[in-house]
């Protein structure tokens, strides 16, 4: 039963997962897993389909019906949903508004840590979300717990859709919800946003992308050495 290694990274929104994951993915060769992707694609789903968001039995059937696919594309990574590319949509701020109260539902979080496991059962990735550590993959070789103060987050997300040529909101209103996101996040009954007994915390407020990325690639190498140690498991 021999699996490659698998990093888990968790956090709040814009702590950095997704774009330190993507550099982690590229460096150490591992998969990348955008679980945060993939509770977009069923929000986006729903809110195509009509369907009122907390119409849970509807949502149900319609996660056991859906076939998402997530393909590595140069640098990014390409979500499709029943075959359609949602790689743009689901970053819109209507998906961002609806995602946490959809995900926080039993059958949608079922079905997708299913599919998610079931990727993983090889093991060498970095996946990224919520609840990584602390469900997805309990047995991670390395868990990561990015955070940063809400004032930074909020910057950082204010920047990038600057950047992106799509800001059509204000610096404090990002905040209220990334603010709104964290609070429904980290209180849902089922596998909420919490920090793994065993996972490493690191702080990112004033480091850079880069700074985080080396931290998380340095520890890495260090877990990976102790194991090759004689007398440990996998030794
Ligand atoms: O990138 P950002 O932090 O904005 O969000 P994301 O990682 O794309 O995740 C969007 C939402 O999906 C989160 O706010 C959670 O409600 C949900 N999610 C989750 O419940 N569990 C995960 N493992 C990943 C995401
Ligand atoms: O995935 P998550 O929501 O945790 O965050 P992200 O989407 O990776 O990062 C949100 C924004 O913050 C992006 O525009 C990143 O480039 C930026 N960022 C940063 O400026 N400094 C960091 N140390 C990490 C991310």
């Amino acid at each position: 039963n021999t699996r490659q290694p698998i990093v888990a990274i968790d956090g709040p929104a814009g702590a950095g997962k997704s774009t330190v994951t993507r550099h982690i993915a590229q460096l150490l060769n591992l998969m990348y897993l955008d679980t945060g992707a993939m509770y977009r694609a069923i929000t986006w789903k729903v809110l195509q389909s009509q369907i009122s968001v907390d119409d849970e039995p509807a949502i149900a059937q319609l996660v056991s019906g859906s076939r998402i696919e997530l393909i590595p594309d140069q640098d990014q990574i390409r979500v499709l949903i029943d075959g359609s590319d949602v790689t743009e949509a689901i970053r819109t701020q209507e998906v961002t508004r609806n995602v946490s109260a959809i995900a926080a539902q039993v059958a949608v979080r079922r079905g997708l840590v299913k599919q998610q496991q079931q990727l993983g059962r090889r093991g060498g990735l970095v996946a990224e979300g919520r609840d990584i550590g602390t469900h997805v993959f309990p047995d991670a070789e390395l868990k990561i717990f990015l955070t940063a103060s809400v004032e930074e987050r909020a910057k950082r997300r204010y920047l990038e859709l600057q950047q992106k040529g799509d800001l059509n909101t204000s610096l404090e209103e990002i905040k209220q919800d990334i603010i709104r996101r964290d609070e429904l996040d980290s209180n849902r009954t089922i596998a909420p946003l919490r920090k793994a007994v065993d996972a490493i915390e690191l702080s990112t407020d004033g480091l850079s992308i880069e700074q985080v990325t080396n931290e998380i690639v340095r520890l890495y190498t260090e877990h990976l050495k102790n194991d090759d140690a004689p007398g440990s498991s996998n030794g």
